[in-house]
């Protein structure tokens, strides 16, 4: 299939930056966009080899996607979801084919705080499709380094502290996602086109796992013997909201420790029948974290 721009959000982020290595191992031949801002790190495109276009600006700023977007045929956009609707009216406007939004499994958050945002702006996209063609890609939690913001914080606590405190039972199932594995879902759903145009897909890691099974195998990498203080649930939001009353400067909301209860798993058949999606286990892909981790700490 020849495709004629491709234009990339994001592309220097966590995930983005596993597409590019796809891009490069698959030899991409068409000509490729990207937006980068002024403070981007900018050296695996550079290095590419491949036939990519800097293009420096901020996706909050229609008038430079408008102008940016000229002669572009499809979209990925990884970026964040609050910039959706903006890149989706400079694409309409420059009649581009199909825009691949990666947005988030937040939006089946029971919690309307965490939801109600992705949901609005999604649903007001999803209606655009006698306009564009649009896939959304809705990835669960982010892992697979110090990149991803959320697991490399765990790694350190259970590394630096003996004992976790646990907000319920933390029987809550979670499954996490390795960026690698979505940077490789992006570019399997720009090449399949026949099946992925005007689909939607969630994109989570191989199997749910509790979350208390989830910190014992982060421990474990760790080679620690983490003590579990399990804090029963009612105490918890109790002591969470005292805690807000007291401080304006809390780390952690009422709602949040509701929030840890909610399972946060996810099918993926769909991905997995469209475009052989096939993600790694989160035991194997936190061990690469850990090394990492370990790596940088100058451990090992
Ligand atoms: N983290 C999670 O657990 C999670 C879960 C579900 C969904 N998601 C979503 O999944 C997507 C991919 O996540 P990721 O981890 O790859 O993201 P990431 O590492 O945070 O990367 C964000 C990318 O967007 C660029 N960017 C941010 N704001 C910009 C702006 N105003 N103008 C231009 N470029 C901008 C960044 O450029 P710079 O290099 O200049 O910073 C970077 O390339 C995101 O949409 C994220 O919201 C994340």
């Amino acid at each position: 299939m020849v495709i004629r721009v491709l234009y990339i959000t994001g592309i220097t982020g966590h995930t983005g930056t596993w597409l590019l290595k796809r891009l490069v191992k698959e030899k991409y031949q068409g000509p490729i966009r990207c937006v980068v801002r002024q403070g981007s790190n900018t050296s695996l495109i550079d290095q590419s080899g491949l036939n990519i276009e800097k293009v420096y600006g901020d996706l909050d700023d229609l008038a430079f996607l408008k102008e940016s977007m000229k002669g572009v045929e499809t979209i990925i956009h990884i970026s964040w979801i609050m910039h959706s609707p903006k890149v989706v009216e400079a694409a309409i406007e420059n009649d581009v084919k199909w825009a691949i939004l990666v947005h988030t499994t937040g939006r089946f958050s029971k919690y309307k705080s965490a939801s109600e945002e992705y949901i609005k702006i999604e649903d007001s996209l999803l209606v655009l499709k006698d306009k564009i063609n649009l896939t959304v890609l809705r990835p669960t939690m982010i892992y697979g380094s110090a990149a991803d913001r959320n697991m490399i914080k765990l790694i350190d606590f259970l590394n630096r502290f003996r004992a976790f405190p646990l907000f319920g039972k933390g029987e809550n199932l979670m499954q996490p996602v390795h960026a690698r594995d979505l940077g490789n879902a992006y570019y399997d759903v720009l090449m399949n086109p026949d099946v992925t145009m005007n689909n939607n897909y969630n994109l989570s890691g191989k199997n749910p796992i509790t979350y208390k099974k989830l910190i014992e195998t982060v421990s474990a990498k760790l080679n620690k013997k983490t003590i579990l203080i399990s804090l029963p649930l009612r105490f918890s939001v109790v002591s969470a909201r005292i805690y807000n009353k007291i401080t304006s400067k809390a780390i952690i909301s009422e709602e949040q420790v509701l929030r840890m209860q909610e399972d946060k798993a996810f099918s993926y058949e769909k991905a997995k029948r469209d475009f052989g999606y096939n993600p790694i286990d989160f035991e194997e892909g936190i061990q690469e974290e850990v090394q990492l981790y370990l790596k940088a700490k100058g451990k090992r």
